[in-house]
């Protein structure tokens, strides 16, 4: 599907942002395992997250919504307990998700069957062999593609042992996929990571029941001895979904943009860290915990933006707001560096090289380096047929670009924004008729 977008006037309205992807994963990967029936609500509406539903369908956990429910993103799941989940009669296939991939991995491997779990063309190249060792270190059984780097894996689980392992990567999905193998391990599983990563999976657990100390930079989980406990919750609204909307309300001339219901838990909010760098007039208000994590509303107002520097501190807490950080480099007045983001070369693509592709279709000046990306604020874009290559984030960013550039611009394979958000086509041309 090709999308076509023209700047518009002014840009003003509320959005409620779909419920975080991160978070909902977790919330059905926890409570499938956990004893006793949970409702969540604001589940995040994206493909990725339905993979992981039918994923843990396949392993024999009742999951039923959205329609009994009454809401369109509201399930229920019934936990089947420790030693509850049983081989699935087929490929287990974790889509174009990640998240998916790696976490049910860490669980698989405890489990005593064995697991099949693949992906789409993306997911097939994406790195797996930093989960394979450290599974392997806890006893585990797993094998992939190419010497063990590249999915399909093949895991037969069984008994595993806690390890203490300093993550090489600050990878949230890592780290989750290790805490969930820690679960059931014999002995404790202690995780150390260089900078910090989003915690998620660390509140869910403990709220559930598992035993954890998380203390700067170390995180250890001991084997639980009773199941965890399932757990109603909202999800809040996704901070990495509203990302768009802040840069947009921060690029263009005329733009009053309220994000409500949005998590601001603080190994997410670099976008907000970053922005306000740059001099954006963000406002954040009316903040409260939902579902045991920050929640406020966000307001932009239209102002001009300097340029920054990104380095490694903070890339974690907003690695995937890195595309649409770009745009927004563009328009700011200096020039602004991105380093130590190799992380992106292994996501849905390698965001280095196709957000610096695409963005230098509208005519912005962004230069390639091997980590990172360095973009010439000059505040002229010129609209042009751009591809989103199937990524979502690109094709999000893209838009955004659009709304303040000349003439018309055409997004190629926008249908990508169902992965994590698929209101987001009618939102924006909400926001550009108000
Ligand atoms: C995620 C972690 C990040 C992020 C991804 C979602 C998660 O990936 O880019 O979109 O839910 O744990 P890494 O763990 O590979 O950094």
């Amino acid at each position: 599907m090709d999308k076509r977008i023209r700047a518009c006037a002014s840009l003003r309205g509320e959005i409620t942002p779909p419920g975080d992807k991160s978070i909902s994963h977790r919330a059905i990967i926890l409570n499938s395992i956990a004893e006793g029936r949970a409702r969540i609500d604001n589940l995040c509406p994206g493909a990725d997250c339905q993979c992981t539903i039918a994923c843990l369908q396949a392993l024999g956990v009742g999951i039923k919504g959205p329609e009994p429910l009454g809401s369109p993103q509201a399930i229920e799941v019934l936990g089947v307990g420790r030693g509850g989940l049983r081989e699935a009669p087929n490929t287990l296939d974790a889509g174009n998700s990640a998240t998916t991939m790696r976490l049910l991995a860490g669980l698989l491997a405890a489990q005593p069957f064995l697991s099949i779990i693949t992906g789409d063309d993306s997911l097939r190249s994406r790195p797996m062999e930093r989960l394979i060792q450290p599974l392997r270190l806890m006893g585990a059984e797993i094998w992939g593609r190419q010497d063990d780097s590249l999915a399909p894996l093949a895991i037969r689980g069984g008994r595993l042992r806690g390890i203490t392992y300093a993550l090489p990567v600050p990878s949230a999905q890592l780290k989750s996929a290790l805490l969930l193998a820690g679960l059931w391990a014999q002995g404790d599983t202690v995780l150390e990571e260089s900078a910090p990563s989003r915690d998620h999976s660390e509140r869910l657990l403990q709220a559930m029941g598992a035993k954890m100390e998380v203390d700067d930079g170390r995180i250890a989980i001991a084997p639980v001895s009773a199941p965890l406990m399932s757990l109603d919750l909202r999800i809040p609204g996704d901070i990495s979904a509203a990302a768009y909307w802040l840069v947009a309300g921060a690029i263009h001339p005329d733009a009053q943009i309220k994000v409500t219901g949005c998590g601001i838990n603080p190994t997410r909010t670099g976008i907000i860290d970053v922005l306000r760098a740059m001099g954006a007039n963000l406002k954040v208000e009316n903040q409260r915990m939902e579902g045991g994590e920050p929640v406020a509303d966000l307001l932009l107002k239209s102002g001009d933006l300097i340029a920054t520097k990104i380095d490694a501190q903070i890339i974690p807490r907003l690695i995937d707001e890195i595309p649409v950080i770009a745009v927004a480099a563009s328009m700011a007045r200096g020039t602004t560096v991105i380093e130590d983001a190799a992380e992106l070369r292994v996501k849905e693509t390698d965001r280095i090289r196709t957000t610096v592709d695409e963005l230098s279709k509208l005519g912005i000046r962004v230069e390639e380096l091997p980590e990172g990306m360095v973009i010439h604020g000059e505040g002229r874009l010129r609209g042009a047929e751009v591809d989103s290559h199937h990524d979502h984030r690109l094709a999000m960013a893209l838009a955004v670009a659009a709304l303040v550039a000349e003439g018309e611009t055409v997004v190629r394979n926008a249908e990508a924004v169902d992965m994590s958000y698929p209101a987001f086509w009618q939102e924006l041309e909400k926001l550009g008729q108000q």
